[in-house]
């Protein structure tokens, strides 16, 4: 278990991330809204902290508000279903002076009662930060270049040509989820439990632009991320445009999945098929990363921000899993089939019973793995993320599964 003084160090490691992505938005962008399904970006600079507020000092700490109206406006984000927009204007919304203000308090009171507050309550900040930090990151690549200022470009490494292969996956048993004993964990995480896969064979890598431009040119709409120039194919990367990298995973929706698997007569795979080639060994040990039990570093994947965008599906050999299937964290989320539904034995956290009921629809699926901006504490085996179907923004691909 953490102690205070670490939480507090990471709780100062996280603000630092956010505050550098929102310092990479010219101030005037704070009142676009470049996805139409969420909210202009001037609400997540006040929700990160009013998120904080509400959680640790309102409703953990019982503390008083000194700014009711900001702690509600920036209370909780949006996820309309299709063609429910919001229809809010720029005008709606506080200056950005006003929200930098209250955030500035928000940190003073929030800092002298970490002392007082539970783990959970800080762990629940600190993890919905990252999130948020992956979220503004995703929103920011939609926002036009003009209205971004671009860090000085990484050298991003290099991998050979993928040699597309299939592996096979033994039958065995996959750990679900995640016991009370283990750390932290959001409500949608428990309880654990143990789930029998079959035999299954999954692609070792994940699918290429290269290999969906196959399924584009035999008539498939293009990504939201392309665009066609002449004859030349580019790619909208997070700080300009590129001509398509053949050996990046593709990022698209999980319809635009689906329907490529199908088109190669295949599937995509389930939760559990992903726990099993990810964790899943020879012998009937699991493992914590698909590495083995390591800590993260970057030379496991691509996560924690050590790029903006993604890198080939080579490029990390050492993150590959016991059955030898790469990059199953990192490099991108990654579509299952699998709707996400509470596992048996759901409870909601009390001072935030929507983090995860909202969600439990026929529309959202489970994202499984990490994408370049997400965060070293969200790669745990049990950690689960979700998007609706159609959601295109989120940085997320998908390989297929081949089931006997
Ligand atoms: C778990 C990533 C789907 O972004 O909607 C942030 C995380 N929930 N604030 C989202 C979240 C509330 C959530 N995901
Ligand atoms: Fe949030």
């Amino acid at each position: 278990m953490p102690s205070v003084p670490q939480l507090r160090r990471a709780l100062g490691e996280a603000r630092s991330r956010t505050d550098a992505i929102f310092s990479l938005i010219k101030p005037e962008a704070f009142y676009e809204r470049p996805i139409p399904e969420r909210h202009r970006i001037i609400f997540y600079f006040g929700h990160l902290e009013a998120f904080d507020w509400n959680q640790i000092c309102r409703w953990t700490l019982d503390k008083p508000s000194f700014h009711p109206e900001f702690d509600r406006l920036f209370e909780a984000g949006i996820d309309p279903k299709e063609g429910d927009l919001p229809q809010d204007q720029p005008s709606d919304w506080p200056s950005i002076a006003q929200v930098q203000q209250y955030n500035s308090q928000v940190r003073r009171v929030v800092d002298k009662a970490l002392g007082e507050a539970p783990d959970q309550a800080l762990h629940i900040a600190l993890e919905h930060r990252w999130m948020h930090a992956e979220t503004t990151a995703y929103i920011l690549h939609q926002l036009p270049q003009e209205r971004k200022i671009t860090p000085l470009p990484s050298q991003e490494p290099q991998g050979p040509p993928p040699q597309h292969e299939m592996i096979e996956i033994l039958a065995g048993r996959v750990t679900l989820g995640r016991d009370p004993e283990e750390g932290f964990g959001w409500d949608n995480e428990f309880a654990k439990h143990l789930q029998d896969v079959p035999l299954f064979v999954i692609s070792k890598y994940k699918v290429t632009n290269g290999q969906y431009l196959k399924f584009v040119e035999d008539g498939a709409a293009p990504p939201p991320f392309w665009s066609l120039q002449g004859t030349q194919w580019f790619l909208q990367a997070m700080f300009g445009e590129i001509p398509l990298p053949y050996d990046w995973p593709v990022y698209v929706s999980q319809w635009e999945a689906k329907a490529y698997a199908e088109w190669t007569g295949m599937d995509l795979p389930s939760e559990a098929q992903f726990h099993r080639a990810a964790y899943g060994t020879r012998t009937s040990e699991e493992r914590m990363y698909p590495w083995g039990d390591e800590p993260p570093n970057d030379a496991r994947g691509n996560f924690n921000f050590t790029y903006w965008d993604p890198i080939p599906v080579t490029a990390t050999p050492l993150g590959d899993s016991d059955f030898g299937v790469s990059q199953l964290v990192g490099n991108g989320w990654e579509w299952t089939s699998t709707p996400f539904h509470p596992f048996e034995g759901f409870t909601p956290y009390p001072t935030y019973t929507g983090y995860s009921t909202r969600f439990f629809d026929q529309d959202h699926y489970v994202i499984k793995g990490a994408s370049p901006t997400t965060a070293n504490c969200l790669l745990r085996r049990s950690f689960r993320n979700w998007f609706r179907q159609g959601y295109p923004h989120a940085h997320a691909g998908f390989r297929c599964v081949q089931n006997s």
